[in-house]
């Protein structure tokens, strides 16, 4: 799919789902429905992708099999459990640009960045300051300011946060890079959400990471929202770890394992201090259930606890779609779907709503945050109650996304004249 010369009416959507290769993957989910059973206009994949259908036969296959093994199930499982987050491995460093050696999906993001954390926070007394977005996700919030207290400094004093200038609404990513310029040798660590959860901005993290490095700071990246939505290259650009969840765009369900990368100039530095736990010793001597930890070479050795099997069945049951699907055509096709919701609205832009998710292609993903500042959370509602799910975030912006796994042009058709009708 290309960049069209896009049109207002509904025989415009229908001709473009017509022309859809990724049209069949839809077919494959379960779509929620309204009160009169019609499936509803689901645009809230940055929040809570759908179900695969064929969830179900993958988590069937192990509850069977745990009924047939017990704990012989470990090692003669049809999918052994022992290993059986390696089956993800592949599919996942692909998905992210990165050596296999280099990811490990365990845990949920906000563990996997407190892990990260653990072992790349090391702040001194010259260089102990983490630099943040200002309005960054709660939990990264949270999860920052108690590692800076956890090693003794102060918030108020140890982190920076930087915001759009006055009067705009995303990040200007020379502003980044000029602030680690004039402040990177008291910064201990960089941290950015990818793609912002709030506007949907991507961020350049290629360039926040050289700059970053050429400071001497450590760099990480929050990929929660970029993870299945934007190509990503992450061995190439390089940061220093990154950590994603899978119940957005990649469709594990809610609470599902998360992904976590260590860029393999890491992996052999079998020394780096980390919290650690048994799943990351190394698997040849594991089971010998010796006193001292000796890790796994890459990403793996940062593992704790033994895999839950229930929350990756599901994920592998999206990851095997996102194989077949391929990231480029995705991407491909949601620059298009975007574009399209983005035009659609333009139609009537103006005081009551604004679009502040940047117009570029390679500054967003699927995502379009719009602002109305006159109205509440009960915009939503009424949409929800008209079949039409998206989210609300405090104070005035509510969020949709196009998934192009799933969502086809007359969905986003649909949401616009349903939306148009709400605000009226
Ligand atoms: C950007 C971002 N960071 C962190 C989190 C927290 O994720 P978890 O609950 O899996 O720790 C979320 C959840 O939506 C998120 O969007």
């Amino acid at each position: 799919m290309s960049a069209t010369a896009f049109e207002t009416g509904e025989d415009f959507a229908l001709a473009m789902d017509t022309k859809d290769p990724l049209r069949p993957f839809r077919e494959r989910f379960h779509f929620p429905k309204t009160t009169s059973r019609e499936e509803c206009v689901y645009l809230c994949g940055h929040s809570l992708g759908l179900q695969p259908k064929t969830v179900r036969n993958y988590i069937d296959e192990e509850l069977r099999d745990w009924a047939a093994l017990g704990v012989e199930g470990h090692f003669h499982a049809q999918h052994p459990w022992v290993p059986y987050h390696r089956l993800l491995t592949d599919q996942t460093a692909g998905l992210v640009g990165a050596e296999p050696s280099e990811v490990v999906v365990m845990n949920s993001l906000t563990v996997n960045l407190h892990l990260m954390m653990a072992t790349f926070y090391r702040p001194a007394k010259q260089r102990h300051k983490i630099l943040m977005e200002r309005g960054a996700f709660p939990s990264d919030q949270y999860a920052v300011k108690s590692q800076i207290r956890f090693h003794g400094f102060d918030p108020a004093s140890s982190l920076i946060e930087i915001g759009p200038r006055e009067g705009e609404s995303c990040l200007r990513d020379e502003d980044i890079e000029d602030l680690i310029g004039r402040e990177g040798n008291a910064i201990a660590l960089i941290m950015f959400g990818g793609v912002n959860y709030a506007t949907g901005q991507v961020l350049d993290m290629q360039g926040i990471t050289k700059a970053g490095h050429k400071q001497g700071c450590v760099v990480g990246l929050d990929l929660a929202h970029a993870a299945g939505n934007i190509p990503l290259q992450l061995h190439d650009w390089a940061p220093d770890f990154a950590v994603w969840c899978s119940y957005k765009y990649l469709n594990g369900g809610p609470g599902c394992v998360g992904g976590c990368f260590v860029h393999e100039r890491h992996a052999a530095e079998g020394s780096l201090p980390r919290f650690a736990g048994w799943w990351g010793h190394d698997e040849k001597s594991r089971f010998k259930m010796g006193p001292d930890f000796h890790p796994m070479h890459g990403a793996e050795g940062w593992q704790l606890s033994n895999p839950p099997i229930f929350a990756l069945a599901p994920l592998r049951a999206s990851m095997d779609m996102f194989a077949e699907a391929g990231m480029d055509r995705l991407r491909e096709k949601s620059v298009v779907l975007t574009g399209y919701l983005e035009f659609l609205l333009k139609q009537q832009a103006g005081p009551r709503f604004s679009i502040i998710t940047p117009s570029e292609p390679e500054r967003r993903g699927a995502q379009l945050s719009i602002r109305l500042p006159e109205a509440d959370r009960g915009v939503c509602e009424r949409l929800v109650s008209q079949g039409v799910v998206g989210d609300w975030r405090e104070p005035d912006t509510y969020r949709i996304a196009p998934v192009p796994l799933y969502n086809s042009f007359h969905d986003v058709y649909q949401f616009i004249q349903r939306f148009f009708r709400a605000i009226s």
